[in-house]
Protein backbone atom coordinates (compact mmCIF):
# COMPACT_ATOMS: atom_id res chain seq x y z
CA UNK A 1 0.00 0.00 0.00
CA UNK A 2 1.66 3.99 -0.73
CA UNK A 3 2.70 6.13 1.67
CA UNK A 4 -0.49 8.17 -0.05
CA UNK A 5 -2.83 5.75 2.34
CA UNK A 6 -0.81 6.07 5.38
CA UNK A 7 -2.34 8.98 7.57
CA UNK A 8 0.02 10.52 10.86
CA UNK A 9 -0.59 7.71 13.28
CA UNK A 10 0.39 5.06 10.15
CA UNK A 11 -2.80 3.91 10.47
CA UNK A 12 -3.89 1.44 7.47
CA UNK A 13 -6.77 2.20 4.65
CA UNK A 14 -9.18 -0.14 4.17
CA UNK A 15 -10.04 -1.80 0.54
CA UNK A 16 -11.62 0.74 -1.79
CA UNK A 17 -13.49 0.44 -5.33
CA UNK A 18 -14.19 3.80 -7.26
CA UNK A 19 -16.84 4.27 -9.44
CA UNK A 20 -16.18 7.45 -11.75
CA UNK A 21 -18.23 8.48 -14.63
CA UNK A 22 -20.96 11.12 -15.82
CA UNK A 23 -23.72 11.68 -14.16
CA UNK A 24 -27.01 9.29 -15.33
CA UNK A 25 -24.65 6.35 -16.42
CA UNK A 26 -25.95 4.20 -13.10
CA UNK A 27 -22.86 4.84 -10.52
CA UNK A 28 -25.27 5.51 -8.26
CA UNK A 29 -27.19 2.69 -8.71
CA UNK A 30 -24.35 0.10 -9.09
CA UNK A 31 -22.18 1.79 -6.21
CA UNK A 32 -25.20 1.78 -3.70
CA UNK A 33 -25.84 -2.35 -4.42
CA UNK A 34 -22.38 -3.13 -4.26
CA UNK A 35 -21.72 -1.54 -0.90
CA UNK A 36 -25.14 -3.23 0.44
CA UNK A 37 -23.43 -6.77 -0.60
CA UNK A 38 -20.10 -6.10 0.13
CA UNK A 39 -20.95 -4.14 3.77
CA UNK A 40 -19.13 -1.25 2.58
CA UNK A 41 -19.64 2.21 3.07
CA UNK A 42 -21.02 4.54 0.35
CA UNK A 43 -18.80 7.42 -0.37
CA UNK A 44 -21.23 9.72 -2.76
CA UNK A 45 -18.70 12.48 -3.51
CA UNK A 46 -21.36 14.04 -5.98
CA UNK A 47 -23.54 14.79 -3.08
CA UNK A 48 -20.55 16.85 -1.29
CA UNK A 49 -20.64 18.88 -4.48
CA UNK A 50 -23.81 19.15 -4.63
CA UNK A 51 -24.50 20.50 -0.79
CA UNK A 52 -21.83 23.20 -1.64
CA UNK A 53 -23.29 24.05 -4.22
CA UNK A 54 -26.94 24.53 -2.49
CA UNK A 55 -25.50 25.73 0.45
CA UNK A 56 -23.71 28.64 -1.77
CA UNK A 57 -26.83 29.00 -3.71
CA UNK A 58 -28.53 29.76 -0.17
CA UNK A 59 -25.90 31.89 0.64
CA UNK A 60 -25.80 34.56 -2.15
CA UNK A 61 -22.48 33.51 -3.55
CA UNK A 62 -23.62 31.76 -6.78
CA UNK A 63 -26.61 31.76 -9.41
CA UNK A 64 -27.75 29.91 -11.93
CA UNK A 65 -25.84 32.13 -14.41
CA UNK A 66 -22.77 29.16 -14.92
CA UNK A 67 -20.86 31.97 -16.76
CA UNK A 68 -20.75 34.41 -13.56
CA UNK A 69 -17.79 34.93 -11.80
CA UNK A 70 -17.40 33.29 -8.03
CA UNK A 71 -15.39 33.99 -5.54
CA UNK A 72 -13.01 30.91 -4.49
CA UNK A 73 -12.39 32.32 -1.18
CA UNK A 74 -15.81 32.78 0.54
CA UNK A 75 -16.44 28.99 -1.45
CA UNK A 76 -13.73 27.62 0.64
CA UNK A 77 -14.40 29.16 3.54
CA UNK A 78 -18.17 27.66 3.21
CA UNK A 79 -16.98 24.50 2.28
CA UNK A 80 -15.02 24.31 5.39
CA UNK A 81 -17.99 25.71 7.63
CA UNK A 82 -20.01 22.55 6.84
CA UNK A 83 -19.64 20.01 8.88
CA UNK A 84 -21.19 16.81 7.12
CA UNK A 85 -21.96 12.70 7.39
CA UNK A 86 -23.61 9.91 6.01
CA UNK A 87 -25.71 7.79 6.84
CA UNK A 88 -27.14 4.63 5.51
CA UNK A 89 -30.89 4.88 4.55
CA UNK A 90 -31.94 1.18 4.20
CA UNK A 91 -35.41 1.68 3.56
CA UNK A 92 -35.22 4.29 0.87
CA UNK A 93 -32.14 1.89 -0.70
CA UNK A 94 -29.90 5.41 -0.57
CA UNK A 95 -27.03 7.17 1.86
CA UNK A 96 -28.57 10.14 3.98
CA UNK A 97 -26.49 13.19 4.17
CA UNK A 98 -25.99 15.15 7.43
CA UNK A 99 -25.13 18.94 7.18
CA UNK A 100 -24.88 20.95 10.45
CA UNK A 101 -26.80 18.43 12.21
CA UNK A 102 -29.80 18.17 9.28
CA UNK A 103 -30.73 15.81 7.21
CA UNK A 104 -30.47 17.21 3.71
CA UNK A 105 -33.36 15.12 1.39
CA UNK A 106 -34.11 15.33 -2.30
CA UNK A 107 -33.42 19.21 -2.07
CA UNK A 108 -29.69 18.32 -3.48
CA UNK A 109 -31.12 15.93 -6.50
CA UNK A 110 -32.33 17.81 -9.57
CA UNK A 111 -30.45 19.21 -12.23
CA UNK A 112 -30.34 22.83 -10.76
CA UNK A 113 -28.20 21.82 -8.31
CA UNK A 114 -26.36 19.71 -10.29
CA UNK A 115 -25.25 22.56 -12.09
CA UNK A 116 -24.24 24.64 -8.90
CA UNK A 117 -22.22 21.28 -8.03
CA UNK A 118 -20.26 21.82 -11.16
CA UNK A 119 -19.74 25.25 -10.97
CA UNK A 120 -18.16 25.04 -7.53
CA UNK A 121 -16.48 21.85 -8.54
CA UNK A 122 -14.29 23.89 -10.78
CA UNK A 123 -12.21 25.15 -7.67
CA UNK A 124 -9.07 23.41 -6.54
CA UNK A 125 -9.92 25.00 -3.14
CA UNK A 126 -13.14 23.71 -2.90
CA UNK A 127 -11.60 20.06 -3.88
CA UNK A 128 -9.12 20.63 -1.64
CA UNK A 129 -11.38 21.38 1.76
CA UNK A 130 -13.54 17.67 0.70
CA UNK A 131 -10.35 15.73 0.60
CA UNK A 132 -9.84 14.53 3.87
CA UNK A 133 -13.19 13.82 4.72
CA UNK A 134 -13.49 11.53 1.65
CA UNK A 135 -10.18 9.42 2.08
CA UNK A 136 -11.31 9.26 6.17
CA UNK A 137 -13.55 7.52 5.34
CA UNK A 138 -11.84 4.47 3.51
CA UNK A 139 -9.90 4.38 7.12
CA UNK A 140 -13.25 3.09 8.58
CA UNK A 141 -13.76 0.62 6.91
CA UNK A 142 -14.22 -0.53 3.10
CA UNK A 143 -15.49 1.68 0.82
CA UNK A 144 -17.19 1.91 -2.46
CA UNK A 145 -16.25 5.53 -3.74
CA UNK A 146 -18.77 7.17 -6.66
CA UNK A 147 -17.77 10.15 -8.33
CA UNK A 148 -15.50 11.89 -10.84
CA UNK A 149 -12.19 11.92 -9.32
CA UNK A 150 -12.29 9.17 -7.42
CA UNK A 151 -9.66 6.48 -9.17
CA UNK A 152 -7.49 9.63 -10.28
CA UNK A 153 -7.05 11.89 -7.55
CA UNK A 154 -8.69 10.88 -3.69
CA UNK A 155 -7.72 6.86 -4.04
CA UNK A 156 -5.29 7.16 -6.47
CA UNK A 157 -3.70 3.18 -5.16
CA UNK A 158 -7.47 1.96 -4.85
CA UNK A 159 -7.57 -1.54 -5.49
CA UNK A 160 -10.49 -1.69 -8.18
CA UNK A 161 -11.44 1.46 -9.77
CA UNK A 162 -14.59 1.21 -13.01
CA UNK A 163 -15.01 4.41 -15.08
CA UNK A 164 -18.82 3.53 -16.26
CA UNK A 165 -20.19 5.58 -18.98
CA UNK A 166 -23.15 6.04 -21.47
CA UNK A 167 -23.54 8.67 -24.39
CA UNK A 168 -25.26 11.58 -23.22
CA UNK A 169 -28.63 10.71 -25.37
CA UNK A 170 -28.86 7.80 -23.32
CA UNK A 171 -28.15 9.05 -20.25
CA UNK A 172 -30.90 11.86 -21.56
CA UNK A 173 -33.35 8.90 -22.03
CA UNK A 174 -32.98 7.23 -18.59
CA UNK A 175 -33.35 10.99 -17.00
CA UNK A 176 -36.61 11.92 -18.72
CA UNK A 177 -37.61 8.44 -17.30
CA UNK A 178 -37.31 9.29 -14.19
CA UNK A 179 -38.50 12.56 -14.34
CA UNK A 180 -41.86 11.05 -16.23
CA UNK A 181 -42.07 8.61 -13.27
CA UNK A 182 -42.19 11.23 -10.21
CA UNK A 183 -44.84 13.12 -12.22
CA UNK A 184 -42.38 15.88 -13.39
CA UNK A 185 -42.49 17.27 -16.64
CA UNK A 186 -38.92 16.33 -18.84
CA UNK A 187 -38.30 17.79 -22.06
CA UNK A 188 -35.37 15.60 -24.16
CA UNK A 189 -33.88 18.32 -25.62
CA UNK A 190 -33.26 20.91 -22.74
CA UNK A 191 -31.95 17.56 -20.56
CA UNK A 192 -29.58 16.75 -23.40
CA UNK A 193 -28.28 20.11 -23.45
CA UNK A 194 -28.01 20.46 -19.81
CA UNK A 195 -26.30 17.34 -19.77
CA UNK A 196 -23.60 18.05 -22.61
CA UNK A 197 -23.00 21.35 -20.82
CA UNK A 198 -22.02 19.55 -17.94
CA UNK A 199 -20.30 16.86 -19.57
CA UNK A 200 -17.75 19.79 -20.51
CA UNK A 201 -17.16 21.74 -17.79
CA UNK A 202 -16.72 18.40 -15.35
CA UNK A 203 -14.06 17.20 -18.13
CA UNK A 204 -12.50 20.45 -19.36
CA UNK A 205 -11.78 21.84 -15.76
CA UNK A 206 -8.25 22.34 -14.69
CA UNK A 207 -8.14 20.01 -11.46
CA UNK A 208 -9.36 17.09 -11.08
CA UNK A 209 -11.22 16.43 -14.47
CA UNK A 210 -13.52 14.13 -14.73
CA UNK A 211 -11.76 11.41 -16.68
CA UNK A 212 -11.08 7.63 -16.22
CA UNK A 213 -8.03 6.35 -14.46
CA UNK A 214 -5.00 4.98 -16.44
CA UNK A 215 -6.13 0.90 -15.11
CA UNK A 216 -9.86 1.84 -14.66
CA UNK A 217 -12.12 -0.81 -16.83
CA UNK A 218 -13.86 1.27 -18.84
CA UNK A 219 -17.96 0.26 -18.83
CA UNK A 220 -20.28 1.85 -21.62
CA UNK A 221 -23.95 1.54 -20.09
CA UNK A 222 -25.91 3.12 -23.50
CA UNK A 223 -27.07 -0.91 -24.01
CA UNK A 224 -27.14 -2.34 -20.65
CA UNK A 225 -29.15 -2.63 -18.25
CA UNK A 226 -28.62 -1.78 -14.07
CA UNK A 227 -28.39 -5.34 -13.57
CA UNK A 228 -25.72 -5.97 -16.20
CA UNK A 229 -24.17 -3.12 -15.68
CA UNK A 230 -23.99 -4.64 -11.91
CA UNK A 231 -22.90 -8.28 -13.16
CA UNK A 232 -20.12 -7.13 -15.20
CA UNK A 233 -18.72 -4.49 -11.48
CA UNK A 234 -19.13 -7.67 -9.36
CA UNK A 235 -17.19 -10.12 -11.90
CA UNK A 236 -14.38 -7.46 -12.08
CA UNK A 237 -14.82 -7.00 -8.54
CA UNK A 238 -14.07 -11.11 -7.78
CA UNK A 239 -11.17 -10.76 -10.28
CA UNK A 240 -9.59 -8.33 -7.95
CA UNK A 241 -9.97 -10.89 -5.35
CA UNK A 242 -12.69 -8.44 -3.60
CA UNK A 243 -15.78 -10.77 -3.17
CA UNK A 244 -19.61 -10.32 -2.91
O1 LIG B 1 -22.45 12.72 -9.59
P1 LIG B 1 -23.30 13.99 -9.44
O2 LIG B 1 -24.19 14.28 -10.62
O3 LIG B 1 -24.05 14.00 -8.15
O4 LIG B 1 -22.24 15.22 -9.38
C1 LIG B 1 -22.65 16.55 -9.36
C2 LIG B 1 -21.50 17.43 -9.82
O5 LIG B 1 -20.47 17.41 -8.83
C3 LIG B 1 -20.83 17.01 -11.12
O6 LIG B 1 -21.38 17.70 -12.22
C4 LIG B 1 -19.39 17.36 -10.93
C5 LIG B 1 -19.19 17.40 -9.44
N1 LIG B 1 -18.40 16.29 -8.92
C6 LIG B 1 -17.04 16.41 -8.96
O7 LIG B 1 -16.52 17.39 -9.46
N2 LIG B 1 -16.27 15.44 -8.41
C7 LIG B 1 -16.81 14.35 -7.86
N3 LIG B 1 -16.02 13.40 -7.32
C8 LIG B 1 -18.22 14.18 -7.87
C9 LIG B 1 -18.99 15.17 -8.42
Amino acid sequence: MSSSFLNAQSLQRFPVICIDGPSGAGKGTAAWRLAQDLGYQLLDSGALYRIVGLKAFEAGLLTEDADAPLDEGLLEQLTQSLQINFEPNVTANRVDIIVNGEVVGNQVRNETVGGFASQVAVFPKVRAALLKLQQDMAMRSGLVADGRDMGTVVFPDAEVKIFLTASAEARARRRVIQLERDCQSADFEQILATIKARDVRDETRSVAPSKPAADALMIDSSNLDATEVYTTIKRYCQSKGICC
